[in-house]
């Protein structure tokens, strides 16, 4: 043991008073407010912190759960277990993606729905005003009418069903609920950074699922299973970065393998209503194991902040009893006004006329890319996920026209084998062709790194 681990170690055991995690927990708090141990040190492995302090494995472990719960220690994949900086507040891989210095003339990097293919509130405001004040804290958390209308459409019969701030919340929710310290946690490769970014909060070891053009390997989940996962996240449809939306034989497939285990299935489908594809969920074969999470917020607006959320009675109770130490509850004022949105005509029409358009505007940049020989996967939703020569080089070739993309880094989990870009497709309404030309070109620019190979 080095002689900073061992004196990091005997910081800790004279602040510790009993051999219990929170007495641990409050050992390495008090550590770091007495300046012994700095921010951004990195904490020793859990057998090594066990071994010394004499205590189980399962006690460091919970210890440390507690540490990321509170933000004082952070697990960060291949850099470990460090001492968070509080003074400087760190941006999540997503803000660090999208960070520019710049404004485009065509911002493509985003990820966010466009606001003119959005429903009109107007009428669901205006109903609003007869709809009567809710002044109680005790009414129902969920608008009965609302999860009847939501029942209707859902992929399968769930035990429960309520309502959460956004998907992000929902998951955020079932992560701290059910989640422990160490936890592997298997997730698509390449996937949506802000959930990287919530299982390494909760301090889950994270297992990069390859995706193929129908969903998440089934062999490679068997190979994760191997060691037990506490749970598999699963975009279902238009998988943001790649679009792709699982089959039904697919979804049967990964289901097959996880029946009979204790993993628990969390399926995030934030697409929700702008997907072509139909609602899929691997709750038909595991409905007491599936967590399944639909977003309104690219159908039917991002500030509505709602999202509907199924699950087992265990999981869903223990998210209650969680959001009972916060929110409480999600607003029934706007749980009315997604009602209307889910009950009226020209809304339902809307959702279904920007559904095509996404599907178009897609079609549009992914047909021009083949025909130039850049292949580009995914049938779904409002993102592409583009193969380039060199990430570096295709960003800086698309600012110098003014067109806005994402690099691909942030997206990916496992070791990269091929440089990509993420490009919002559903945000461009015309001149579909010129762009496409545009990211073709980038696709194929060599970088000072890639010309010095
Ligand atoms: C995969 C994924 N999950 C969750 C979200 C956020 O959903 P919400 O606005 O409902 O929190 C997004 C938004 O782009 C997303 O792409």
């Amino acid at each position: 043991m080095t002689k900073v681990r061992a004196e990091l170690l005997s910081a800790i055991e004279q602040r510790l008073a009993h051999p219990t995690a929170r007495d641990l927990a409050h050992a390495v708090g008090r550590a770091i407010s007495d300046g012994v141990v700095a921010p951004g040190t990195k904490l020793p492995p859990i057998r090594e912190v066990a071994t010394e302090l004499a205590l189980s494995p399962t006690t460091v472990s919970a210890g440390w759960a507690l540490l990321t719960r509170s933000g004082t220690i952070r697990t960060d994949g291949r850099r470990g277990t460090t001492v968070v900086d509080r003074s400087e507040p760190r941006a999540g891989r997503y803000r660090q993606a999208l960070e520019h210095q710049t404004h485009f003339r065509t911002d493509l990097s985003t990820g966010v729905p466009d606001a003119t293919l959005l429903p009109s509130l107007t009428g669901a405001l205006a109903a609003l005003t007869t709809a009567g004040t809710p002044g109680s804290y005790l009414d129902e958390p969920v608008l009965p009418e609302l999860r009847e209308v939501l029942r209707a459409d859902w992929p399968y019969d769930a035990d429960e069903l309520t309502i959460v701030d956004g998907a992000m919340d929902g998951l955020d929710l079932v992560a701290r609920s059910v989640l422990r310290f160490g936890d592997r946690v298997a997730i698509e490769d390449p996937c949506f950074p802000p959930l990287v970014d919530l299982l390494e909060a909760v301090g889950a070891q994270v297992v990069a699922l390859p995706l193929d053009g129908d969903g998440p390997d089934p062999d490679a989940l068997a190979e994760a299973l191997r060691t037990p996962l506490a749970a598999v996240v699963l975009q279902p449809r238009a998988q943001n970065p790649t679009g792709v939306s699982m089959g039904h034989g697919r979804a049967d497939a990964l289901a097959g393998l996880l029946e009979g285990t204790s993993t628990l299935v969390v399926e995030d489908d934030s697409a929700g209503a702008t997907s072509i594809s139909p609602p899929t969920s691997l709750g038909p074969r595991l409905p007491h194991q599936t967590v399944h999470v639909r977003s309104f917020s690219k159908s039917h607006g991002p500030d509505l902040r709602l999202a509907a959320m199924s699950g087992p009675n265990d999981v869903l109770a223990a998210v209650a009893a969680r959001r009972q130490n916060g929110q409480g509850w999600s607003s029934r004022l706007l749980q009315r006004i997604l009602l209307s949105l889910l009950t009226d005509d020209a809304a339902g029409a809307a959702v279904a006329a920007a559904r095509h358009e996404y599907a178009r505007r897609r079609r549009l940049v992914v047909d021009a890319l083949a025909a130039t020989g850049v292949p580009v996967g995914g049938t779904d939703g409002i993102n592409i996920w583009v193969p380039v020569h060199d990430e570096s080089a295709a960003i800086v070739r698309l600012a110098s026209q003014g067109i806005g993309v994402t690099p691909g880094a942030p997206f990916t989990i496992g070791p990269p084998v091929q440089d990509h870009i993420r490009v919002t497709t559903g945000l461009l309404a015309e001149g579909h062709a010129e762009v496409a030309a545009q990211i073709a070109a980038a696709a194929q620019t060599s970088g000072w790194r890639s010309r010095g190979r």
